[in-house]
């Protein structure tokens, strides 16, 4: 029996099937709580939150750990080079949050493109006097350009949406092949990130945060894009520059933006928050109940089967076997 940490309480079973099997301990402080200072001697397995930064110095002070189980498909919250070099498996939870993100973005696109959260909170403060021809206009959807920065699992469940809003795609590098028995997204035509954001009318983020991406959305880059477009992310909130954000979101060319997510969370950016036409969402992409319970589901199943000595499911980092 294994001691393990689960920073922060998971929807589902999964705790409790663990702890049928290992010694659980389990604080909402995560990996910064006294609970992880006390058992961090010990600790073989941890199941981490995006919230948690597991670096060299963590692993320093937990030097039993043998599996890092991060309750997200992104890891950028954890130093993967610290981790090898430690011999640390590192897992992720791919798949089962593919197309909750997906509905969250489409969501973010079609609530920024048509004002909903703007309208909502003008109707709430007593601003709706009647209807008339020009009031809260916004943004085409249907028949419109939709660019999906990378290509993967999550971008090609955004692109099977837009399909259905008879839009057109275009995307950067595809960051995966299409597998067999996934919905195929239909036509969408590879383009270089500038050329995209001289024509799409939308803006879909859907690459990781590496080094390479951060603040890809730069002022230069924000300044590049259509007249009159909308950005949407719901990858990583670093990957975009929210104070060239904001600018861009008042002098132009962006007409809204959706996002999910931020450069320091649970910080918002102060001119983010004063711009009516961008859309606040509280990091929620993968926030359906069967989801969070799916994600929570395989980080113990990675945790389980690395202490039992077989190969982790979705492995990031996998252990070196010396063969
Ligand atoms: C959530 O942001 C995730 O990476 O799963």
């Amino acid at each position: 029996m294994a001691t393990v940490f689960v920073s922060g309480t998971l929807p589902g079973d999964g705790v409790a099937r663990l702890g049928a099997v290992h010694r659980v301990v389990q604080d909402e402080g995560g990996i910064a709580s006294a609970a992880f200072t006390a058992c961090s001697g010990e600790v073989e397995a941890i199941v981490a939150l995006l919230t948690d930064r597991i670096d060299a110095a963590l692993l320093a002070r937990a030097p039993r750990v043998r599996v890092v189980a991060n309750v997200a498909v992104g890891v950028d919250n954890v130093d993967l080079a610290a981790c090898e070099a430690r011999n640390v498996v590192v897992t992720n939870t791919p798949d089962v949050l593919t197309e909750a993100t997906a509905d969250l973005a489409f969501g973010l696109l079609l609530a920024a493109a048509r004002r909903i959260a703007e309208g909502d909170r003008l109707v709430r403060a007593g601003g709706f006097t009647g209807w008339t021809p020009t009031f809260m206009l916004g943004t085409r959807v249907h028949g419109a350009t939709l660019g999906i920065v990378g290509l993967g699992r999550i971008g090609r469940a955004v692109a099977t949406r837009a399909r259905g809003f008879g839009m057109h795609v275009l995307h950067t590098e595809s960051t995966r092949v299409h597998q067999p028995g996934s919905i195929n997204p239909g036509p969408s035509t590879q383009v270089g990130l500038d050329a995209m954001l001289e024509v799409a009318d939308f803006v879909s983020i859907h690459c990781p945060l590496t080094d390479e991406t951060r603040h890809l959305f730069d002022g230069a880059r924000l300044g590049r894009m259509k007249v009159g477009s909308v950005l949407v992310n719901t990858a990583r909130g670093a990957i975009v520059d929210e104070g060239a954000l904001a600018h861009a979101l008042e002098h132009g060319p962006l007409a809204a933006a959706g996002l999910d997510v931020f450069e320091e969370e649970p910080r918002i950016h102060p001119a983010l928050l004063a711009r009516p036409n961008v859309v606040l969402a509280p990091h929620i992409g993968s926030a359906d109940r069967p989801t969070r319970e799916a994600m929570a589901s395989k980080a113990i199943d990675n945790v389980i089967a690395v202490l039992a000595g077989g190969p982790a499911l979705t492995p990031v980092v996998r252990r070196d076997t010396g063969g």
